[in-house]
């Protein structure tokens, strides 16, 4: 990792920590649980839009609003996909996840209220004239044709009769992941009314990566670093780019993806520098 993203991203999770303290004083139980879910991550999908409203010169005050309203989308889809009913994890971030902190009715309720802090969030004024923009295509990104979506297609996978094909495996990872990841690197140009077209192909690409990257954490990482239970995907039946390119196929192609979402961000000159850190950063980590 390059000195100025390491940097970039520092100032970003505090930026959004802050912000966060802001938004959600700690006053009940169910504020508690989702300032839980919500501490402890990368905060990569918040990065994704402070530096994406960077490049289009967006205020902070907009950029704040839209970041942490994905960080409250992604703790939420995290929240429940823990749960025994999708894929039942005990750990999350290195520490318990929220139903075994709690209880399962707390964590379903906890998911459903961050769901809605994020569009609460985005209908606030600080976001400005193209708000709407926001939350029409945050509700995509989540939804029913998104991350949704890519859950359900996910947990199906696991019963499937037959392996999922190569396409099957792209939909299913780029819905569950790859939207959210998409729609904060273009959340910057869509505050500034901008074409969001480099930043979409940037992220396409950057998306898949993350995945094949989390897939591969799976099987070579270890717990108490990647902060999650290991080595659980294949025994689950998880259709994901590992179990049908097998462990080099998959990093052949996550370097491929990365590389993809370096080119996508010529338009942006050096200006795009720091997001190009970010591609190499997602293959790399190692939690
Ligand atoms: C984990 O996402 C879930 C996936 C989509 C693979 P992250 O690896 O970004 O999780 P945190 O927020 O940093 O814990
Ligand atoms: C989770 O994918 C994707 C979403 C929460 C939308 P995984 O199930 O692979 O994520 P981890 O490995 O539990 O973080
Ligand atoms: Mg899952
Ligand atoms: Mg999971
Ligand atoms: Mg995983």
């Amino acid at each position: 990792m390059t000195a100025g993203f390491t940097a970039a991203l520092l100032q970003a999770q505090t930026r959004i920590s802050i912000h966060m303290e802001h938004r959600l004083p700690q006053t009940d139980l169910l504020h508690q649980a989702m300032l839980y879910a919500l501490r402890g991550g990368k905060m990569l999908r918040g990065f994704l839009v402070l530096e994406s409203a960077r490049l289009h010169d967006v205020p902070e005050t907009a950029a704040l609003e839209a970041a942490l309203a994905i960080e409250c989308i992604h703790a939420y889809s995290l929240v429940h996909d823990d749960l025994p009913c999708m894929d039942d994890d005990d750990l999350r971030r290195g520490r318990p996840t929220l139903h075994r902190k709690w209880d399962e009715a707390t964590a379903v309720l906890a998911g459903d209220s961050l769901q809605t802090q994020a569009f609460e969030l985005l209908a606030r004024e600080e976001v400005g004239p193209h708000a709407i923009s926001l939350i029409r295509t945050m509700a995509e990104a989540a939804g029913k044709d998104g991350m949704v979506s890519g859950q359900m297609l996910d947990i199906a996978a696991e019963t499937a009769e037959a392996p999922l094909t190569l396409e099957q495996i792209t939909t299913l990872q780029a819905r569950k992941t790859g939207c959210l990841i998409e729609w904060s690197a273009c959340a910057g140009a869509r505050l500034a009314g901008a074409d969001p077209a480099p930043l979409r192909h940037y992220a396409q690409a950057l998306g898949l990566a993350f995945q094949i990257a989390d897939d591969i954490l799976d099987i070579e990482g270890d717990a108490a670093t990647v902060g999650k239970a290991v080595r659980k995907d294949e025994d689950a039946g998880k259709a994901t780019f590992v179990s049908l390119l097998r462990l080099e196929g998959a990093k052949r192609r996550a370097q491929e993806l990365a590389d993809q979402a370096c080119a996508a961000l010529a338009p942006y000159g050096a200006a795009g520098d720091t997001l190009k850190d970010a591609a190499r950063f997602v293959i790399s980590r190692d939690s």
